[in-house]
């Protein structure tokens, strides 16, 4: 399974890691609120945060907000 976006939002990871990096390292809140991701099913935002951790803009594993909860 490729997970590579928002699909509440349709924007995909790696648009949003573009335009984070555009403005010089956009935090997860600005991106929220600029594109919507994670503000509709959620199921997105720990995807969004490890993309913005790491660069990483596509997904072959499923990732929770545990996993991330964890390096935050
Ligand atoms: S997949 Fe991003 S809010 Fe639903």
């Amino acid at each position: 399974m490729r997970i590579d976006r928002c699909v509440c939002h349709n924007v995909s990871f790696e648009d949003l890691r573009r335009h984070a990096t555009a403005c010089g390292d956009a935090s997860f809140r600005e991106l929220q609120k600029k594109f919507g991701c994670g503000t509709t099913c959620g199921l997105c935002a720990p995807y969004v945060k490890q993309m913005l951790r790491t660069g990483q803009t596509v997904f072959t594993q499923i990732v929770t907000a545990r996993d991330e909860a964890q390096r935050s």
